[in-house]
């Protein structure tokens, strides 16, 4: 075995200042052996059976070169070997075969070449090296990590790296372990790159514009929020009761479905409202920035009284829309025609004056807010409710448990659901494990039909 037959691209121990990275302190020269030979012959070495041990196989390092000291001429094919005294000796017989002669050739590494995890292995100290954090969630143009105490002395070298090593983004945050108890968005530090955090993140193609300081987001949730609107049917209308900025309430809305999309965070709600408008659903949704408990309260009354015009099938997609503008331009250009009106409403249709989904993301307190739900539908003024809602409403209420086997979750969920509602869940009750938050505590969704007796209790 050869003693150079292993090529050590580690990047070399740093030794720059720790608080920002000296990138020339990333510079590592390796000297290897090329073999000469034309353009069109270097598949010969490449294939060779006698070479296949020998060839220099860096990741992201070229194998073929041109040959420095002739620009338009022959190739160099680098091996891994800087002496000739280790190459194997049917390698050597291989090339003097076949070749034009060896020559010295030097790969240069420096800063680019390393990926990030590389370069903070080279930073940190031994201890630390094991389980460093190089892995980070992104919203929009905002990479975010989570930073363990003893890696606090090195967030910004991992902010820079993070920032150097990933072409989207252009702003770092550590998020602290402090939530916003209200409104549930993070608290965080800038630790690397421009402090802008207004971001457009896209979900479900729909494009999504907030303030990461200001509201709650999470990028994890994104299946959770497919799966509900899955449900949803396009005539349906949803009550999404902590509705954030939006990401049940739009995609349904550009389904078809007609939405009440209440959020207390005023910021919330003013991003909620853009992002209606920015996905072109500004007839399907209501915002409301109101407690949950009086937008539960309110919702069925309120929605009785201005019901949302019936569901006329899907929509053109925004391409076919432009399309049809043209179209309809040329028409009256060419014949001189007036403007036709918008089509109308089709007011054929029953309008929708009935909620089928209230969606109630807070998990730290939703079941806490079901008590709302007695009597919504008892109503002082007489109206048609009980007929409105011969189908009761699905309730799809997140929350937290400790439990962490399904038997023993779904049981104390529905323990604490039952108490708050005053009455047992029916048979269409179902859980979902939404995801672990953390090692003894789980997201689940636990969706039921409103019992009736809740719903008319006086
Ligand atoms: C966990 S977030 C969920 C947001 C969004 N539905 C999602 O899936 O990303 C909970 C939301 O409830 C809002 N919130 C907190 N307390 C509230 C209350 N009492 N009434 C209404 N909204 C509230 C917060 O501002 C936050 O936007």
């Amino acid at each position: 075995m050869s003693r150079h037959l292993y090529l050590d691209s580690s990047p070399p121990a740093y030794r720059g200042p720790t608080d920002v990275i000296d990138k020339n302190a990333f510079h590592k020269t390796i000297s290897v052996l090329g073999a000469r030979i034309s353009p069109e012959r270097t598949r010969v070495l490449l294939k060779a059976n006698e070479l296949r041990n020998c060839l220099m196989d860096l990741p992201k390092i070229r194998t073929v070169v041109s040959d420095p000291s002739q620009r338009d001429g022959d190739r160099l094919v680098l091996l891994r070997m800087s002496d000739k005294a280790d190459i194997p000796v049917e390698a050597q017989q291989f090339l003097d075969k076949e070749a034009k002669g060896l020559v010295d050739y030097t790969v240069d590494l420096d800063y680019n070449y390393w990926t990030a995890e590389e370069c903070l292995h080279a930073f940190l100290p031994e201890k630390l090296r094991e389980g460093a954090p190089t892995g980070f969630a992104m919203t929009g143009h905002i990479a975010h990590v989570n930073l363990n105490d003893e890696y606090l002395p090195y967030k910004h070298i991992i902010g820079q790296l993070i920032l150097d090593k990933n072409k989207r983004v252009t702003t770092v945050v550590n998020k602290l372990n402090m939530i916003d108890n209200q409104f549930r968005f993070f608290k965080m530090e800038l630790i690397a790159g421009e402090p802008q955090y207004v971001v457009e993140h896209r979900e479900a193609d729909c494009t999504f514009t907030f303030d990461f300081t200001e509201v709650y987001w999470n990028s994890r949730l994104h299946t959770e929020h497919e799966r509900l609107v899955e449900l949803f049917k396009p005539e349906d209308v949803i009550a999404d009761v902590f509705a954030g900025v939006g990401p049940f309430a739009v995609p349904a809305a550009k389904k078809g479905c007609a939405v009440l999309g209440n959020d207390l965070n005023p910021n919330s709600a003013k991003y909620l409202a853009q992002n209606v408008e920015d996905n072109r659903v500004t007839d399907l949704v209501r915002v409301s920035c109101e407690d949950g408990r009086d937008f539960i309260r309110t919702s069925v009354s309120r929605l009785y009284g201005t019901p949302f015009p019936a569901y006329t099938g899907p929509r053109p997609s925004r391409a076919q829309q432009e399309k049809e503008r043209k179209q309809l331009q040329k028409r009256v250009a060419a014949e001189g025609i007036p403007i036709p009106p918008s089509v109308p409403a089709d007011d054929t249709k029953p309008p929708r004056r009935r909620i089928s989904h209230f969606v109630m993301n807070l998990p730290d307190s939703a079941i806490t807010f079901l008590d709302a739900f007695r009597g919504i539908l008892s109503d002082a003024e007489d109206r048609n409710l009980s007929g409105t809602y011969s189908e009761m409403p699905m309730i799809h209420c997140h929350c937290f448990t400790r439990e962490l086997e399904p038997e023993k979750a779904e049981a104390d969920i529905r323990q604490r659901v039952e108490e708050k509602l005053g009455h047992a869940l029916g048979g269409e009750t179902s859980f979902h494990l939404v995801r672990s938050v953390a090692p003894a505590k789980e997201m689940y969704c636990v969706s039921f039909r409103l019992p009736r007796e809740v719903a008319f209790a006086v």
